[in-house]
């Protein structure tokens, strides 16, 4: 959501920070801020928009510390304007904090905190959180210490970093339910709320965990509990090149991403086909696998995008495995009272790992007792972290908001998973083998979609000013037809709708006339006959219609306006193909209205509050 970067050693912390945030603008972009001590003193600048306003002001006005920590916000109390940027500030201006999360009890704090003579200037639940922290100091306590007895009454969720100019050799940092990361560095040290920002720096981090705070200095950390008990951290290594979280030859995250899929999809399969044996491994699932194949029910939950590959996951799971699966959106899972019993499954999928919901409904269905597994593609996230197993999809840092080569991993990685437990039950050997040959040849299926871009950017041309969309398919490709939807929508700002295909009738069909375009993704499948007779009934109220075709369909140019053509592959693999024109679709309508679409308006790329 928000976005954190710390430094603490011998270098000027300024270039640091602003390279930092610039890599962590994807989460969140309405503002940003940073705070410095050197001498003693501490300094903040905060600008409204994005880092380039910051970066801007720095430049006019320069500064320069060892110290610093630096904040971009994706407001959640308070509109974003300078004064609810962070840092927040104590009435001194001696100690800043930035904060991602929410405090819950903030308005408790405040009334109290204001009763005891504290004055406000934000709208912000973090500057409440640097007050309360301040009141601490009052008492003589030395910062970390009125760190972690601010800490102990809030209720909600935080990553922070603290400065205080009275200790100017240290940076404290907590967390709880929002990611923060420690870099080690040599005679330095780095922090942030995603190590992608962390990498051009370092590649040794330290993951904090929910309710742990950690001193940091130039040459060494600390860390303990929010109830003081002192702990180890280990260091890890992580794998990431600079390059993969750079934009490249391209204009926009999101078209490099769409373009890497022949590449991401193949990551997320290699060394996982076993040929002969018509199956998959998947170590993160070893010694699990007969307790899934024995499950009576198996659980998908999610949201957004992530969702939406679980819908597809249904499909797959239930054709194949014969168990009975549903899948629920986390955030209304964990608010209602799920049945969930320990022969259940949940698999719980998130491209960032952090997705609040996500998080949360995973550690109720735990708490139940059922076998929880994580499907994700940041390493070492929360939810990686918190699940009993699991798999990652290996796509590779996805920083365009608009999730796209993940949504395609994520497939991957579910017929991977339905292969494995299909075989423990009764899926043959020949038809095991099918289904891993078809997977092996996917990348290159998908690199001839690709080849496409010109003429699909063309036929969006024609729909650069549609205020609004249908999205039909059915069957594997009607959760497509919902994600295709949702891409649109997000970046381009049209209102677009994903439908069953046959549901149309049963309502959406009055919406048809010749300004409502509709997306059909009509593969030939089983159902390719049924679809067909929608798109008569869409043609014969004058709908413009575009169609996801099979690349042998000869019957489909005499009844839509365009088609955009597709390679065959087995009905349990086709969405990983039919999605990859909505993404290209999407984008150069996007693209065509003059947006923004790395960082769409009012989103951020994981969102880690409720
Ligand atoms: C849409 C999109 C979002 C995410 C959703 C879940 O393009 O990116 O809908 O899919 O916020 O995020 P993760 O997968 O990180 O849990």
């Amino acid at each position: 959501m928000c976005g954190i970067v710390g430094y603490i050693g011998n270098k000027n912390s300024v270039p640091i920070l602003i390279e930092g945030l610039k890599r962590l603008e994807y989460r969140g972009y309405d503002s940003a801020g940073l705070g410095i001590i050197a001498d003693n003193k501490c300094t903040i600048v905060k600008r409204k928009g994005k880092v380039s306003e910051l970066e801007l002001s720095l430049k006019e006005h320069p500064i320069s510390a060892p110290l610093g920590i630096a904040h971009t916000r994706w407001a959640t109390h308070g509109e974003p304007n300078q004064i609810n940027a962070h840092p927040h500030t104590n009435s001194s201006g001696k100690l800043f904090l930035v904060h991602n999360g929410i405090i819950e009890n903030y308005n408790v704090l405040k009334t109290e905190l204001q009763r005891n003579g504290y004055e406000f200037y934000s709208e912000t639940d973090t500057e409440v959180l640097v007050k309360l922290i301040d009141s601490f100091l009052q008492k003589k306590l030395e910062l970390s210490e009125a760190v972690r007895y601010a800490l102990n009454e809030v209720k909600g969720t935080y990553g922070i970093a603290v400065g205080y100019s009275d200790e100017p050799d240290k940076i404290v940092v907590a967390k709880k339910g929002s990611p923060l990361v420690l870099g080690v560095g040599d005679g330095e040290n780095f922090i942030a709320s995603d190590v992608n920002a962390l990498i051009a720096h370092t590649s040794r981090v330290v993951y904090l965990e929910d309710g742990e705070i950690a001193v940091v200095y130039k040459d060494r950390f600390e860390a303990k509990t929010i109830e003081d008990e002192q702990i180890k951290k280990e260091i890890h290594e992580v794998t990431v090149a600079l390059e993969e979280i750079s934009k490249g030859e391209f204009p926009h995250f999101m078209l490099k991403e769409i373009m890497e899929q022949p590449h991401s999809v193949k990551n997320s399969f290699r060394g996982r086909l076993l040929f002969e044996e018509g199956s998959s491994k998947l170590g993160g699932l070893q010694g699990y696998e007969e307790r899934i194949a024995r499950s009576k029910r198996i659980l998908i939950c999610a949201c957004g995008t992530s969702w939406h590959a679980g819908l597809v996951g249904e499909y797959m799971l239930e054709q194949y495995t014969g168990i009975p699966t549903e899948v629920e959106y986390a955030s209304e899972f964990r608010y209602r009272n799920p049945i969930i019993t320990t022969d259940d499954t949940c698999i719980f999928i998130s491209q960032s790992g952090e997705t609040a919901d996500t998080l949360a409904a995973m550690k109720e269905a735990k708490r139940r007792g059922a076998l929880v597994l994580g499907v994700c593609n940041v390493v070492g996230s929360s939810i990686a972290r918190e699940s009993e197993a699991g798999v990652y999809i290996h796509a590779g840092p996805e920083i365009g908001v608009a999730s796209t080569k993940a949504f395609t991993s994520q497939l991957i990685v579910l017929a991977l998973i339905t292969i494995l437990i299909a075989r423990r039950r009764h899926l043959s050997l020949i038809d095991g083998q099918t289904i891993i040959r078809e997977l092996d040849l996917i990348p290159g299926k998908i690199a001839e979609i690709l080849e496409k871009n010109e003429e699909i950017k063309t036929i969006a041309q024609d729909f650069i000013n549609a205020k609004n969309f249908l999205y039909l398919g059915r069957g594997y490709n009607f959760p497509v037809a919902l994600e295709g939807a949702l891409k649109l929508k997000e970046i381009s700002y049209i209102h677009a709708e994903g439908y069953p295909a046959a549901e149309m009738k049963h309502g959406p069909i009055a919406l048809i006339d010749e300004n409502m375009p509709s997306v059909f993704i009509t593969p030939m499948d089983s159902v390719y006959d049924k679809v067909i007779s929608n798109i008569e009934e869409v043609k014969a109220r004058k709908g413009k219609i575009i169609a996801i075709a099979s690349k042998h369909d000869d019957k489909i140019d005499n009844l839509v306006d365009y088609s955009i053509r597709v390679p065959e592959t087995i009905r349990m693999l086709m969405p990983i193909l039919t999605a990859i024109p909505l993404q290209l679709l999407a984008y150069h309508i996007a693209v065509g209205k003059g947006l923004n679409v790395d960082q769409p308006r009012n989103l951020a790329k994981s969102v880690t509050v409720e």
